[in-house]
């Protein structure tokens, strides 16, 4: 592996402080009606690539069974303890392989941690092998090559024994290539103490819609794309992969 964020390794414990799950209610909320829609029954069990904390699925799993596969324990563990009647299993989307299938499948923003065309191909081989005849993946990566822009974001909450604030830097040092970065500064207090500071740069990929389509039906699904406004992104639209497996 060329290189993990530090958020998902030894700052795995401050990722609630960073990304509140409760920020993610209406955005959950539309994945799931995306899902039922595409699904050609209502679905029961799903299916999630790279669930980080588990934000995503702390709402979701009202409605699903929900199984979660990410590569990073530190990860895994935040999102046991927010969701332990969800089934945890470590696990790379490229290359995992549960031995059974689902109803759905659901790759949210995780997916951007691919980047090369063939990691993407081999996330859509798995998300197909693991959804059945009739039901349906969705992809929801944060940007398309049509629809990136560079910016900055911050945020951060305080929890009971410490807070945490960050400034997110998003640019592409060439937009020759399939990648574009997000430098994170993050400012981490514990107690009354003095905050350190660390730096920590994320390596997105980036694809025309062109290219995801064609990842897709490679793949063997029936792919279209749904836009979706969300409340908390009100300057941009983005570009949602609903991909059918055919019965
Ligand atoms: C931003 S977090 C996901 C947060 C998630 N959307 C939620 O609802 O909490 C990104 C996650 O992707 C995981 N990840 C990145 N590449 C992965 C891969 N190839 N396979 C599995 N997980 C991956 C990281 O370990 C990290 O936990």
């Amino acid at each position: 592996m060329a290189h993990e964020p530090r958020l998902y390794e030894e700052l795995a414990s401050w990722w609630p402080l960073l990304s509140p799950a409760v920020h993610y209610d209406e955005e959950a909320e539309a994945y799931a009606r995306l899902l039922d829609d595409a699904c050609d029954a209502p679905p029961h069990t799903v299916l999630e690539l790279g669930s980080g904390g588990g934000n995503n699925a702390s709402h979701m799993k009202a409605r699903y069974a929900m199984t979660l596969v990410d590569r990073a324990p530190g990860m895994l563990e935040v999102s046991r303890r927010r969701n332990p009647e969800c089934e945890h299993v470590p696990g790379d989307m490229r290359d995992v392989r549960l031995g059974r299938t689902f109803d759905a499948v659901f790759v949210h923003d995780a997916v951007m941690y691919l980047t090369t065309r063939a990691d993407l191909a081999r996330a859509a081989e798995t998300a197909f092998v693991h959804c059945r005849p009739g039901g349906a993946a969705l992809f929801v990566p944060d940007a398309v090559r049509e629809t990136f822009r560079a910016s900055t974001h911050c945020g951060g909450e305080d929890g009971p024994l410490r807070a945490l604030r960050y400034m997110e830097w998003i640019w592409d040092p060439d937009p020759a290539d399939t990648t574009y970065v997000a430098d994170f500064a993050y400012l981490l207090r514990e107690g009354d103490g003095e905050p350190r500071v660390v730096h920590d740069r994320h390596v997105f990929g980036l694809f025309g819609r062109d290219e995801w389509l064609a990842v897709l039906r490679g793949a063997g699904f029936v792919p279209e794309i749904v836009p979706l406004s969300l409340p908390d992104l009100p300057d941009r639209v983005l570009d949602v992969f609903v991909a059918r497996r055919p019965r």
